[in-house]
């Protein structure tokens, strides 16, 4: 599809499914050879990431872990700016090597504010893989590790994505028109 509508905008392909895998799988390859012989825990933000870790998880070779958590939700086209909640950190976070999975680094505030929270367990390392980052939108310092791709301040959806509560479903990724 080349052009979607939500509610009252309209969408047109920025990142085709085939440019995603690509990039997807380039990230997991450089993940199999920086943890050989280590075994990470990926802990992957809910909702957005769930296709990120999924189709990540397929390109690992390494032994690795998974978890998935809920943060703050988004509200419309703007960040609500506040980490409201974290649900499902049922996992001993102690010594273990942590790679958080992010769907999109906006603002920064929410991984901001949630790393401490994670650091409080005393894990061995943490890194943060975000499949797209908005750099001039980005106003908390923040390592990113892994970046898919750095993409301009213009809202997108799909592979995951939503627009209140919508295109998560597309696997392609759409900006704004
Ligand atoms: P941040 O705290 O401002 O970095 O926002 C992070 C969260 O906002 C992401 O995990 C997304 O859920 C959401 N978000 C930010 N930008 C977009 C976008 O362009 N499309 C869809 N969701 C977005």
């Amino acid at each position: 599809m080349s052009a979607i509508r939500i509610h009252d905008k309209s969408f047109e392909v920025y990142l085709s499914e085939a440019t995603i895998q690509e990039r997807v799988k380039n990230i997991a390859e450089t993940i199999n050879k920086d943890y050989q012989g280590r075994r990470p825990l990926f802990i992957a933000i809910l909702n957005g990431s769930f296709m990120f870790a999924a189709d990540l998880f397929k390109y690992l070779t390494i032994d690795t872990e998974i978890s998935f958590i809920k943060l703050a939700s988004y509200k419309g086209m703007r960040s609500s700016g506040n980490v409201i909640t974290s649900i499902g950190l049922d996992v001993d976070l102690f010594k273990k090597e942590l790679i958080i999975l992010e769907d999109i680094v906006d603002t920064g505030k929410t991984l901001y504010n949630f790393i401490p929270k994670l650091k409080d367990h005393h894990p061995s390392s943490l890194k943060i893989a975000a499949l797209l980052h908005k750099p001039e939108a980005t106003q908390f310092p923040l390592t990113l590790d892994y970046i898919g791709f750095s993409i301009p301040d213009k809202f997108v959806i799909g592979y995951g994505l939503d627009y209140d509560g919508l295109g998560r479903n597309y696997r392609d990724i759409y900006q704004v028109v």
